[in-house]
């Protein structure tokens, strides 16, 4: 048996907020969801949980330098997203270090796979897919993080079901991993790789709403339109997680 397996149903989504809920949250300004995701940024009391965090991400950045600063752009927007949801203090605290570690399990990819320049063979593409599972595994070992396990595992999953590893569909998948699915694609589509150029925030969201109901939650989707509509968000964006990641580059600078 694959010692990293992990039976998909056996895990439940986070305890949040029933979705009808959050249908009647009044929506609310940009401004309000930056200092949210502002707020649940900040240092915690125990600042051993926040080194591992951050530790593990920058171990992730080492790994795919070409990609580093995508775990923190991810944080930010998921936490944005949670927040126009109407996720309370609590759970955004969790979406963000999920969002943060759900790449994790890039560490355990080889670098000269994950580096390479061109195009992949299917058997280097398949290991690239495996980092899903090597994060779930990774995270559900430490159990200060197993809350994470399942966003890592899951976040390459697509609402209509074919996506992977498990093929899991609908609200079967984890909550947080269909926040971070959105913010992960947001942020892909809006950065450059090496195989194309970045587009903008409005043609990544056209690219989503079409995908929304086949690779991703309508729900979430939906959540993201106000934000990406706001004059300044993606500014915001690469502000807030800039200050976050240069937090801790001078914590550790020493
Ligand atoms: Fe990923």
């Amino acid at each position: 048996m694959d010692r990293h397996a992990i039976e998909p149903r056996s895990e439940q989504p986070a305890p949040i907020a029933a979705r009808s809920a959050w249908m009647t949250v009044e929506p609310r300004d940009l401004a309000h969801h930056v200092s949210m995701a502002a707020a649940v940024s900040a240092p915690e009391a125990n600042s051993g949980f926040d080194h591992l965090v951050d530790e593990l991400v920058a171990q992730v950045d080492a790994t795919d330098p070409r990609q580093a600063g995508h775990s923190h752009r991810v944080s930010v927007l998921a936490t944005m997203l949670g927040s126009s949801l109407g996720m309370d203090q609590r759970e955004l605290r969790d979406l963000r270090v999920a969002a943060l570690l759900h790449d994790v399990g890039k560490i355990l990819v080889p670098t000269e796979i994950l580096r390479k320049d061109g195009p992949l063979s299917v058997l280097e593409a398949a290991a690239v897919r495996r980092h899903g599972i090597y994060g779930g595994s990774i995270l559900r070992r430490i159990p200060a993080l197993a809350f994470a396990a399942p966003a890592a595992r899951w976040h390459h999953e697509r609402w209509d079901g074919i996506g992977y590893p498990d093929g899991l569909a609908g609200n079967a998948i984890p909550l947080l991993a269909r926040i971070v699915a959105v913010a992960d694609a947001l942020d892909a589509m809006t950065s450059v790789r090496p195989y194309r150029e970045a587009i903008s925030m409005q043609e990544a969201f056209m690219e989503l709403e079409e995908q929304s109901g086949a690779q991703f939650d309508p729900l979430v989707v939906s959540a993201l339109g106000p934000l990406v509509g706001a004059p300044g968000f993606e500014a915001e964006v690469a502000e807030v997680a800039g200050t976050v990641r240069a937090r801790f580059s001078l914590s550790t600078a020493a």
